[in-house]
């Protein structure tokens, strides 16, 4: 089987390069040129573990390939991936979806045999229709259906992720392109991962629901560790405390500066956005885009407070920029709060 990834960044080249590892063949476009040009070396653009190795072995084997211009690939792809990138849009906090519609442009004049076109890009809920709209707008006559596939990996620790993900979920009506998704993900089924087929617009709702539930629980342990210090309890023995109960679980309840990174304060900030426009306000996902916020904006009062008073302090040093270990990502991380307000200060 052929697939084409349109967007080629942590997503991007990480799916592709797992599929080409499951024996798929691939090509991963962007239209970042220098990015292509390292790639095609084996020059990684990020750092992800382990990523480097699978890159050069793959494209060694001649399944991973790497173009500028999807018109070639696209042709002769059972699958057609869009993974690029939904930042917040400026001024009201929606996603941002002019990638996912130029992409959608771009391969409506392209598209050849029929495709399947898969969402891997966070959305939300409808813009599965909207890119089948936009298809059908500029080519009438394209064979193709769309499908829904959030991806839950997590970088630093991407591939294990993408090769033995808790689950895989797609949303999508049709069977033909349920066959396609069903072949492109069979090793992992042979695995016995739990796959979910589920209406599209349900699949694009589990991925903000999932990212969501996840910053509540940062949120929630953030705050208690606030009442932590003002009642004199430990916090590190009430996050065990609480997350040997099973119901609860041990992830995601260590407090720190507040969650960032380049999903959870977009992916947060966009289902509040949805749930007002549909007329069905989520305050507690609003709670915590706020407290979040705040935290992140006033951690550096609590560092200052740190510092002896009687030392004339000229260098602070911080350690660990990104919202997270083994990640070079910086996009939202807490230090670009942190950092920019102590320098004020000291
Ligand atoms: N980064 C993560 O950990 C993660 C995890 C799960 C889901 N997601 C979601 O996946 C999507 C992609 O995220 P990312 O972090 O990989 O983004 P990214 O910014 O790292 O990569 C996006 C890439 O798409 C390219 N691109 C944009 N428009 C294009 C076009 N028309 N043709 C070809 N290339 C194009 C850009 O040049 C860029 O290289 C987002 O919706 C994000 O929310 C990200």
């Amino acid at each position: 089987m052929r697939i084409t990834i349109v967007g080629t960044g942590y997503v991007g080249l990480v799916s592709g390069t797992c599929f080409a590892e499951f024996g798929v063949n691939v090509v991963c476009v962007d239209k970042d040129h220098e990015k292509i040009r390292k790639l095609r070396k084996g020059v990684i653009p990020i750092f992800e573990p382990g990523l480097k190795e699978l890159v050069k072995k793959n494209i060694k084997e001649k399944r991973l390939f790497f173009e500028t211009d999807l018109s070639k690939s696209i042709k002769n792809s059972s699958a057609i991936f869009i993974a690029v990138g939904t930042p917040s849009r400026r001024g009201d906090g929606h996603a941002d979806l002019s990638y996912v519609y130029k992409a959608a442009e771009e391969i409506a004049k392209n598209i050849g045999k029929y495709s399947v076109i898969v969402n891997k890009s966070t959305v939300p809920i409808g813009t599965g229709k909207k890119v089948s709209e936009i298809i059908k707008k500029i080519n009438p006559s394209a064979n193709f259906d769309v499908a829904s596939n959030p991806e839950f990996l997590r970088e630093g620790s991407a591939i294990n992720d993408f090769m033995r993900p808790d689950r895989v979920v797609i949303g999508c009506d049709n069977e033909k392109a349920k066959n396609i998704l069903k072949e492109l993900y069979r090793p992992l089924f042979l695995l016995e991962t739990p796959i979910l087929f589920t209406k599209r617009e349900t699949a694009e709702l589990i991925k903000y629901a999932a990212n969501s539930f996840l910053a509540t629980k940062i949120t929630f342990i953030n705050e208690i560790s606030d009442l932590c210090e003002k009642v004199g309890a430990n916090i590190g023995d009430v996050s065990v405390g609480i997350g040997l109960d099973g119901r609860i679980g041990k992830k995601f309840l260590h407090p720190g500066p507040g969650y960032g990174g380049s999903c959870f304060p977009k992916d947060t900030l966009a289902l509040v956005k949805t749930a007002q426009d549909y007329r069905s306000p989520l305050k507690l996902v609003e709670h915590v885009v706020n407290s979040n916020k705040k935290r992140k904006q006033s951690m550096y009062k609590r560092i200052i407070k740190a510092i002896p008073k009687t030392n004339n302090i000229k260098t602070v040093t911080i350690l660990g920029l990104t919202f997270k270990p083994n990640t070079d990502d910086m996009r939202d991380s807490p230090s670009l709060d942190i950092i920019p307000s102590l320098l004020k200060k000291i």
